[in-house]
Protein backbone atom coordinates (compact mmCIF):
# COMPACT_ATOMS: atom_id res chain seq x y z
CA UNK A 1 0.00 0.00 0.00
CA UNK A 2 1.24 3.26 -1.01
CA UNK A 3 0.07 5.92 1.30
CA UNK A 4 2.25 9.28 0.10
CA UNK A 5 -0.80 10.31 -2.17
CA UNK A 6 -3.11 10.25 0.43
CA UNK A 7 -1.83 11.90 3.10
CA UNK A 8 -3.57 15.49 3.91
CA UNK A 9 -2.54 18.53 2.72
CA UNK A 10 -0.60 19.96 6.07
CA UNK A 11 0.67 16.37 6.80
CA UNK A 12 2.20 16.43 2.80
CA UNK A 13 3.84 19.70 3.48
CA UNK A 14 5.10 19.21 6.87
CA UNK A 15 8.92 19.90 8.00
CA UNK A 16 10.78 17.54 9.70
CA UNK A 17 12.33 18.54 12.70
CA UNK A 18 15.47 20.57 11.48
CA UNK A 19 17.36 20.78 14.54
CA UNK A 20 16.54 17.19 15.10
CA UNK A 21 18.01 16.05 12.11
CA UNK A 22 21.09 18.51 12.92
CA UNK A 23 21.93 17.06 16.46
CA UNK A 24 21.49 13.44 14.58
CA UNK A 25 24.12 14.25 12.29
CA UNK A 26 26.77 14.87 14.88
CA UNK A 27 25.53 12.30 17.41
CA UNK A 28 28.14 9.70 16.44
CA UNK A 29 31.23 12.04 15.91
CA UNK A 30 33.27 10.73 19.04
CA UNK A 31 34.70 13.63 21.37
CA UNK A 32 32.29 16.03 20.01
CA UNK A 33 31.61 18.75 22.08
CA UNK A 34 27.61 19.90 21.46
CA UNK A 35 25.96 23.12 22.77
CA UNK A 36 23.56 22.21 20.31
CA UNK A 37 20.71 20.98 21.81
CA UNK A 38 17.92 22.81 24.46
CA UNK A 39 18.14 20.41 27.38
CA UNK A 40 18.19 21.39 31.27
CA UNK A 41 21.13 19.92 33.02
CA UNK A 42 19.75 16.42 34.61
CA UNK A 43 21.32 17.46 37.71
CA UNK A 44 18.62 19.84 38.01
CA UNK A 45 16.01 17.75 38.72
CA UNK A 46 14.38 17.03 41.66
CA UNK A 47 14.24 13.60 41.69
CA UNK A 48 14.32 12.64 45.27
CA UNK A 49 11.54 15.31 46.06
CA UNK A 50 9.39 13.89 43.13
CA UNK A 51 10.42 10.28 44.01
CA UNK A 52 8.95 10.46 47.05
CA UNK A 53 6.07 12.40 45.26
CA UNK A 54 4.90 10.19 42.95
CA UNK A 55 4.90 7.19 45.26
CA UNK A 56 3.17 9.16 48.22
CA UNK A 57 0.51 10.30 45.42
CA UNK A 58 -0.34 6.98 44.10
CA UNK A 59 -0.21 5.50 47.56
CA UNK A 60 -2.88 7.99 49.13
CA UNK A 61 -4.86 9.36 46.08
CA UNK A 62 -3.96 6.64 43.11
CA UNK A 63 -7.84 5.91 43.12
CA UNK A 64 -8.46 9.32 41.84
CA UNK A 65 -5.47 10.16 39.87
CA UNK A 66 -4.88 7.11 38.06
CA UNK A 67 -8.79 7.94 36.51
CA UNK A 68 -9.41 9.85 34.14
CA UNK A 69 -9.40 14.11 34.77
CA UNK A 70 -10.51 16.71 33.96
CA UNK A 71 -9.87 18.27 30.35
CA UNK A 72 -9.04 21.73 31.79
CA UNK A 73 -6.99 20.54 34.41
CA UNK A 74 -6.61 19.45 38.36
CA UNK A 75 -8.81 21.93 39.90
CA UNK A 76 -5.94 21.52 42.59
CA UNK A 77 -3.31 22.37 40.97
CA UNK A 78 -4.89 25.70 39.39
CA UNK A 79 -5.28 26.97 42.81
CA UNK A 80 -1.65 26.48 44.20
CA UNK A 81 -0.71 28.16 40.61
CA UNK A 82 -2.84 30.90 41.73
CA UNK A 83 -1.47 30.87 44.84
CA UNK A 84 1.93 30.14 43.40
CA UNK A 85 2.21 33.32 41.29
CA UNK A 86 0.39 35.99 43.86
CA UNK A 87 -2.83 36.61 41.07
CA UNK A 88 -5.64 38.55 43.13
CA UNK A 89 -8.51 37.76 41.48
CA UNK A 90 -7.65 35.08 38.72
CA UNK A 91 -9.99 32.33 38.40
CA UNK A 92 -9.46 28.71 37.41
CA UNK A 93 -11.88 29.45 34.28
CA UNK A 94 -9.01 32.00 33.16
CA UNK A 95 -6.62 28.50 33.67
CA UNK A 96 -6.14 25.58 31.07
CA UNK A 97 -2.89 22.88 32.69
CA UNK A 98 -1.61 21.18 29.14
CA UNK A 99 0.84 18.30 28.13
CA UNK A 100 4.07 20.78 28.30
CA UNK A 101 4.11 24.35 26.15
CA UNK A 102 4.20 22.65 22.65
CA UNK A 103 0.41 21.72 23.56
CA UNK A 104 -0.88 24.67 24.93
CA UNK A 105 0.84 26.43 21.79
CA UNK A 106 -0.99 23.87 19.61
CA UNK A 107 -4.23 24.75 20.82
CA UNK A 108 -3.65 28.28 20.78
CA UNK A 109 -3.14 28.05 17.35
CA UNK A 110 -5.74 25.58 16.85
CA UNK A 111 -8.14 27.87 18.09
CA UNK A 112 -7.57 31.11 15.57
CA UNK A 113 -5.44 29.81 12.96
CA UNK A 114 -7.25 29.42 9.21
CA UNK A 115 -5.08 28.56 6.51
CA UNK A 116 -3.63 31.95 4.83
CA UNK A 117 -3.67 33.90 7.78
CA UNK A 118 -0.53 35.74 9.29
CA UNK A 119 1.04 34.96 12.63
CA UNK A 120 3.71 37.80 13.98
CA UNK A 121 6.76 36.65 15.88
CA UNK A 122 10.41 38.17 16.69
CA UNK A 123 12.82 37.22 14.49
CA UNK A 124 14.30 35.05 15.44
CA UNK A 125 12.34 32.88 17.54
CA UNK A 126 11.60 29.14 18.44
CA UNK A 127 11.68 26.72 15.59
CA UNK A 128 9.24 24.28 17.18
CA UNK A 129 6.26 27.11 17.36
CA UNK A 130 6.97 28.21 13.63
CA UNK A 131 6.58 24.96 12.17
CA UNK A 132 3.37 24.28 14.36
CA UNK A 133 1.90 27.53 12.82
CA UNK A 134 3.37 26.68 9.26
CA UNK A 135 1.44 23.35 9.69
CA UNK A 136 -1.46 24.57 10.21
CA UNK A 137 -1.55 26.56 7.43
CA UNK A 138 -0.65 30.19 8.44
CA UNK A 139 1.94 32.87 7.02
CA UNK A 140 4.42 33.53 9.81
CA UNK A 141 6.50 36.80 9.38
CA UNK A 142 9.49 37.62 11.57
CA UNK A 143 9.78 41.11 12.69
CA UNK A 144 13.51 41.69 14.22
CA UNK A 145 14.52 42.42 17.32
CA UNK A 146 17.12 45.07 19.08
CA UNK A 147 18.58 44.31 22.60
CA UNK A 148 15.59 45.62 24.21
CA UNK A 149 12.97 43.03 22.38
CA UNK A 150 11.12 43.18 19.40
CA UNK A 151 11.28 46.39 17.40
CA UNK A 152 8.21 48.10 17.68
CA UNK A 153 8.58 50.65 14.64
CA UNK A 154 8.92 47.57 12.59
CA UNK A 155 6.14 45.70 14.08
CA UNK A 156 3.66 48.94 13.26
CA UNK A 157 4.43 49.10 9.70
CA UNK A 158 4.41 45.41 8.83
CA UNK A 159 0.82 45.21 10.77
CA UNK A 160 -0.34 48.60 8.79
CA UNK A 161 1.23 46.65 5.39
CA UNK A 162 -0.45 43.26 5.68
CA UNK A 163 -3.39 44.73 6.86
CA UNK A 164 -3.44 47.20 3.85
CA UNK A 165 -2.84 43.91 1.19
CA UNK A 166 -5.74 42.65 2.83
CA UNK A 167 -4.37 39.97 4.88
CA UNK A 168 -5.63 38.93 8.62
CA UNK A 169 -3.19 38.93 11.15
CA UNK A 170 -4.37 36.37 14.12
CA UNK A 171 -1.82 37.13 16.32
CA UNK A 172 1.68 38.00 17.86
CA UNK A 173 4.06 35.07 19.39
CA UNK A 174 6.65 36.49 21.46
CA UNK A 175 8.97 35.21 24.18
CA UNK A 176 9.79 37.69 25.95
CA UNK A 177 12.26 36.47 28.98
CA UNK A 178 15.44 34.73 27.85
CA UNK A 179 14.32 34.29 24.31
CA UNK A 180 14.83 31.26 22.47
CA UNK A 181 17.36 30.98 20.53
CA UNK A 182 18.25 34.69 21.44
CA UNK A 183 18.68 34.79 24.75
CA UNK A 184 17.46 38.76 24.22
CA UNK A 185 14.89 39.53 27.77
CA UNK A 186 12.71 42.20 26.81
CA UNK A 187 12.60 45.79 28.86
CA UNK A 188 9.96 46.66 31.09
CA UNK A 189 9.13 49.85 28.81
CA UNK A 190 9.17 47.54 25.54
CA UNK A 191 7.27 44.99 27.32
CA UNK A 192 4.62 48.32 28.28
CA UNK A 193 5.11 49.99 25.17
CA UNK A 194 3.99 46.39 22.86
CA UNK A 195 0.80 46.35 24.90
CA UNK A 196 -0.17 49.68 24.37
CA UNK A 197 0.56 49.20 20.50
CA UNK A 198 -1.28 45.46 20.54
CA UNK A 199 -4.16 47.03 22.31
CA UNK A 200 -4.45 49.85 20.03
CA UNK A 201 -3.84 47.68 16.95
CA UNK A 202 -6.45 45.22 18.83
CA UNK A 203 -3.62 42.49 17.42
CA UNK A 204 -3.84 39.43 20.32
CA UNK A 205 -0.77 38.29 21.78
CA UNK A 206 0.55 34.66 23.37
CA UNK A 207 3.09 34.80 25.48
CA UNK A 208 5.52 31.63 25.33
CA UNK A 209 7.56 31.35 28.48
CA UNK A 210 9.29 28.74 29.92
CA UNK A 211 12.15 30.69 31.03
CA UNK A 212 11.16 33.72 33.01
CA UNK A 213 12.33 31.99 36.41
CA UNK A 214 15.11 30.59 35.48
CA UNK A 215 16.82 34.51 36.20
CA UNK A 216 20.69 34.59 37.96
CA UNK A 217 20.75 37.91 37.98
CA UNK A 218 18.68 41.21 38.97
CA UNK A 219 15.21 41.28 39.66
CA UNK A 220 12.30 39.65 37.58
CA UNK A 221 10.40 41.54 34.78
CA UNK A 222 6.55 41.19 35.10
CA UNK A 223 5.62 39.34 32.19
CA UNK A 224 3.18 40.94 29.53
CA UNK A 225 0.31 38.83 30.72
CA UNK A 226 0.68 40.59 34.16
CA UNK A 227 1.15 44.28 33.24
CA UNK A 228 -1.79 43.76 30.58
CA UNK A 229 -3.78 42.58 33.89
CA UNK A 230 -2.21 44.61 36.81
CA UNK A 231 -1.56 48.07 34.75
CA UNK A 232 -3.67 48.06 31.76
CA UNK A 233 -6.65 46.29 33.51
CA UNK A 234 -6.97 43.97 30.59
CA UNK A 235 -7.28 40.15 31.26
CA UNK A 236 -8.21 39.91 27.00
CA UNK A 237 -5.33 40.72 25.08
CA UNK A 238 -2.04 38.45 26.53
CA UNK A 239 -2.57 34.29 26.72
CA UNK A 240 0.52 33.28 28.52
CA UNK A 241 1.71 29.60 28.40
CA UNK A 242 4.47 28.76 31.41
CA UNK A 243 6.05 25.19 31.20
CA UNK A 244 7.73 23.17 33.92
CA UNK A 245 10.04 21.70 31.30
CA UNK A 246 13.16 23.48 32.85
CA UNK A 247 12.36 23.88 36.12
CA UNK A 248 10.96 20.56 36.94
CA UNK A 249 11.99 18.56 33.83
CA UNK A 250 11.03 18.14 30.67
CA UNK A 251 9.66 14.22 31.05
CA UNK A 252 6.79 15.11 33.29
CA UNK A 253 5.20 17.22 29.84
CA UNK A 254 3.55 19.61 32.15
CA UNK A 255 2.67 23.60 31.61
CA UNK A 256 0.00 25.62 31.87
CA UNK A 257 -2.28 28.56 30.51
CA UNK A 258 -3.39 31.92 31.52
CA UNK A 259 -5.56 33.63 29.46
CA UNK A 260 -9.03 35.20 28.48
CA UNK A 261 -11.85 32.54 29.99
CA UNK A 262 -13.47 31.77 26.47
CA UNK A 263 -10.21 31.44 24.10
CA UNK A 264 -9.34 29.04 27.09
CA UNK A 265 -12.77 27.19 27.26
CA UNK A 266 -11.83 26.91 23.15
CA UNK A 267 -8.30 25.54 23.74
CA UNK A 268 -9.80 22.96 26.47
CA UNK A 269 -12.24 21.68 23.94
CA UNK A 270 -8.91 21.27 21.99
CA UNK A 271 -7.58 19.06 24.62
CA UNK A 272 -10.31 16.80 25.26
CA UNK A 273 -10.08 15.56 21.77
CA UNK A 274 -6.13 15.08 21.41
CA UNK A 275 -5.68 14.33 24.74
CA UNK A 276 -8.42 13.82 26.84
CA UNK A 277 -6.29 15.51 30.19
CA UNK A 278 -2.96 15.91 31.05
CA UNK A 279 -1.32 13.29 33.12
CA UNK A 280 -3.45 13.61 35.91
CA UNK A 281 -0.48 11.79 38.51
CA UNK A 282 2.27 14.28 37.11
CA UNK A 283 -0.42 17.42 37.73
CA UNK A 284 -1.11 16.36 41.66
CA UNK A 285 2.61 15.76 42.39
CA UNK A 286 2.98 19.28 41.08
CA UNK A 287 -0.04 20.21 43.05
CA UNK A 288 2.12 18.63 46.40
CA UNK A 289 5.41 19.89 45.01
CA UNK A 290 4.00 23.51 44.85
CA UNK A 291 1.81 23.05 48.22
CA UNK A 292 4.62 21.55 50.42
CA UNK A 293 6.60 24.85 49.77
CA UNK A 294 8.94 23.03 47.30
CA UNK A 295 9.09 25.47 44.57
CA UNK A 296 10.78 28.45 45.64
CA UNK A 297 14.32 27.28 46.79
CA UNK A 298 14.06 24.21 44.39
CA UNK A 299 14.13 27.31 41.94
CA UNK A 300 16.78 28.77 43.76
CA UNK A 301 18.50 25.87 43.70
CA UNK A 302 18.69 25.71 39.78
CA UNK A 303 19.64 29.31 38.96
CA UNK A 304 22.78 29.17 41.17
CA UNK A 305 23.56 25.62 39.48
CA UNK A 306 23.55 27.30 36.23
CA UNK A 307 24.85 31.26 37.00
CA UNK A 308 28.55 29.37 36.75
CA UNK A 309 28.06 27.93 33.43
CA UNK A 310 26.35 31.24 31.96
CA UNK A 311 29.30 33.10 33.20
CA UNK A 312 31.77 30.40 32.27
CA UNK A 313 30.60 30.91 28.35
CA UNK A 314 30.68 34.44 28.38
CA UNK A 315 34.11 34.10 29.76
CA UNK A 316 35.38 32.21 27.13
CA UNK A 317 33.44 34.23 24.37
CA UNK A 318 35.53 37.02 25.45
CA UNK A 319 38.78 35.14 25.75
CA UNK A 320 38.45 33.24 22.13
CA UNK A 321 35.98 35.21 19.48
CA UNK A 322 37.72 37.81 17.33
CA UNK A 323 36.06 41.55 17.54
CA UNK A 324 33.84 41.08 14.21
CA UNK A 325 32.04 38.16 16.19
CA UNK A 326 28.96 40.04 18.84
CA UNK A 327 26.58 38.19 21.04
CA UNK A 328 24.47 38.74 23.30
CA UNK A 329 24.86 38.64 27.31
CA UNK A 330 21.59 36.75 28.46
CA UNK A 331 20.93 37.22 32.70
CA UNK A 332 19.55 33.93 32.59
CA UNK A 333 17.56 30.92 30.58
CA UNK A 334 19.61 28.76 28.43
CA UNK A 335 21.24 30.04 25.36
CA UNK A 336 23.52 32.79 24.20
CA UNK A 337 23.46 33.87 20.44
CA UNK A 338 26.30 34.85 18.16
CA UNK A 339 26.64 37.69 15.49
CA UNK A 340 29.15 36.65 12.78
CA UNK A 341 30.79 39.16 10.14
CA UNK A 342 28.05 39.54 7.56
CA UNK A 343 29.41 37.74 4.89
CA UNK A 344 30.20 34.49 6.97
CA UNK A 345 28.13 31.64 6.88
CA UNK A 346 26.53 29.22 9.93
CA UNK A 347 25.41 26.99 7.78
CA UNK A 348 28.73 26.38 6.26
CA UNK A 349 30.64 26.83 9.91
CA UNK A 350 28.69 23.87 10.85
CA UNK A 351 29.95 21.56 8.72
CA UNK A 352 33.90 23.22 8.95
CA UNK A 353 32.60 22.12 12.98
CA UNK A 354 32.12 18.59 12.96
CA UNK A 355 35.81 18.47 12.09
CA UNK A 356 36.65 20.35 15.03
CA UNK A 357 34.37 18.57 17.30
CA UNK A 358 32.06 21.22 18.49
CA UNK A 359 28.38 21.45 17.06
CA UNK A 360 26.03 24.64 17.65
CA UNK A 361 22.68 25.26 15.37
CA UNK A 362 22.98 27.77 12.44
CA UNK A 363 20.77 30.69 13.34
CA UNK A 364 18.74 30.45 9.78
CA UNK A 365 16.85 27.69 11.58
CA UNK A 366 15.17 29.89 13.70
CA UNK A 367 13.81 31.95 10.90
CA UNK A 368 10.25 31.91 8.88
CA UNK A 369 10.85 30.33 5.83
CA UNK A 370 12.36 32.60 3.17
CA UNK A 371 13.27 35.00 5.73
CA UNK A 372 16.52 33.64 6.90
CA UNK A 373 19.53 35.33 7.70
CA UNK A 374 22.42 33.36 8.16
CA UNK A 375 25.73 34.71 9.96
CA UNK A 376 24.51 33.94 13.50
CA UNK A 377 24.26 31.09 15.86
CA UNK A 378 22.77 29.81 19.02
CA UNK A 379 24.84 27.89 22.13
CA UNK A 380 23.01 26.20 24.66
CA UNK A 381 25.05 26.79 28.54
CA UNK A 382 23.43 23.95 30.59
CA UNK A 383 23.85 20.67 28.86
CA UNK A 384 27.81 20.63 29.19
CA UNK A 385 30.34 20.59 31.91
CA UNK A 386 32.84 23.95 32.50
CA UNK A 387 35.51 21.73 31.26
CA UNK A 388 33.34 21.11 27.51
CA UNK A 389 32.38 24.59 27.43
CA UNK A 390 36.01 25.60 27.98
CA UNK A 391 37.55 23.70 25.20
CA UNK A 392 34.15 23.62 22.78
CA UNK A 393 34.31 27.12 22.87
CA UNK A 394 38.26 27.31 22.28
CA UNK A 395 37.61 24.95 19.40
CA UNK A 396 34.88 27.38 17.80
CA UNK A 397 36.79 30.84 18.11
CA UNK A 398 40.13 28.75 16.67
CA UNK A 399 37.78 27.96 13.68
CA UNK A 400 36.02 31.16 13.62
CA UNK A 401 39.75 33.29 13.30
CA UNK A 402 40.59 30.40 10.50
CA UNK A 403 37.88 31.57 8.39
CA UNK A 404 38.58 35.25 8.61
CA UNK A 405 42.44 34.83 8.02
C1 LIG B 1 10.35 29.05 23.70
C2 LIG B 1 9.92 27.64 23.93
N1 LIG B 1 8.61 27.35 23.91
C3 LIG B 1 8.16 26.11 24.12
C4 LIG B 1 9.03 25.07 24.37
C5 LIG B 1 8.48 23.69 24.58
O1 LIG B 1 8.28 23.48 25.94
P1 LIG B 1 7.62 22.15 26.50
O2 LIG B 1 8.73 21.21 26.84
O3 LIG B 1 6.90 22.62 27.73
O4 LIG B 1 6.70 21.60 25.50
C6 LIG B 1 10.41 25.32 24.42
C7 LIG B 1 11.34 24.23 24.64
O5 LIG B 1 12.51 24.27 24.39
C8 LIG B 1 10.86 26.65 24.18
O6 LIG B 1 12.16 26.96 24.19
Amino acid sequence: MDYTKEYSQPTQSMKSSLIRELVASTRNIPGLISFAGGFPSPSTFPKDILSDLYSRVIIEEGMEVLQYGASEGDRQLKEELIKWEGYRGLTPEEMLITVGATNGIYYYAKTFINPGDVILCEAPSFLGSLVTFEAIGAEVHGIDMNGEGIDLEKLQSKITELRAAGKNIKFLYTIPDFQNPSGISMTLQRRKDLISLCEASQLPIMEDNPYSRLRFLNKPIATLYAIARKDFNNSNLVTEIVSFSKILGPGMRLAFVKGPADVISKMESWQQKINVTPDCVTQRVATRFLEKGFMTPHIKTICEFYKPFLNKMLSELDKNMPSCVTWTKPEGGIFVWLWLPENMSADELFVKAKDHKVTFIPGSKFYPTGQEKVNCLRLNFTFSSMQQIEEGIGRLGELIRSQID
